[in-house]
């Protein structure tokens, strides 16, 4: 049985670890101990799944509670994926968001799996790195 917990107090090993073993770690700086910590920690929204003791899944996000929520990312373990994990952690997510419209960047991976489960695609996002600079 999958139960799901509220709250960034994880350790930050464990969530690494899912991070390699989901594959988004791909995609993530989890090499970097100290931004992955920061990552966690300045998070204000996180949803984890387990499955007894073990962390298999995360949706950690940024939100006002009240008008947007950033899904930075959402993980579920290799071994766990395709039970409805992921749908669940996103459930639980916009729950806890209050009126916010959840917001994301699909992974290269995920991109069929968001229309899948009832999200639109938005034809006006934009981004600018860290590492960009306007003109
Ligand atoms: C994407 C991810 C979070 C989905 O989690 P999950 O728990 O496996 O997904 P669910 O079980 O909630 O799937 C719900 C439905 O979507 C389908 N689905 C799952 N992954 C899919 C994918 N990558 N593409 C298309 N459909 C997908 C499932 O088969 C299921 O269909 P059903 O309702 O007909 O049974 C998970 O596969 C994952 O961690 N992937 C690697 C990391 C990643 O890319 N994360 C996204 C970052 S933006």
């Amino acid at each position: 049985m999958i139960t799901y917990r509220l709250g960034n107090d994880l350790e930050l090993v464990a969530v690494i670890e899912l991070y390699r073993a989901s594959t988004l770690g791909e995609r993530r700086p989890v090499n970097d101990r100290e931004r992955m910590g920061q990552m966690l920690a300045n998070a204000s929204l996180v949803v984890t799944a387990w499955d007894g003791e073990q962390l298999v899944g995360i949706a950690r996000s940024v939100t006002d509670f009240s008008f947007a929520t950033y899904l930075s990312d959402l993980a579920v373990r290799l071994s766990h994926q395709k039970q409805g994990i992921g749908r669940e952690l996103i459930r639980r997510t916009q729950e806890q968001g209050g009126k916010a419209t959840i917001i994301l960047l699909s992974a290269p991976k995920a991109v069929g799996y968001y229309p899948r489960i009832g999200m639109k695609s938005h034809p006006s996002a934009w981004m600018l790195g860290a590492e960009e600079r306007l003109r």
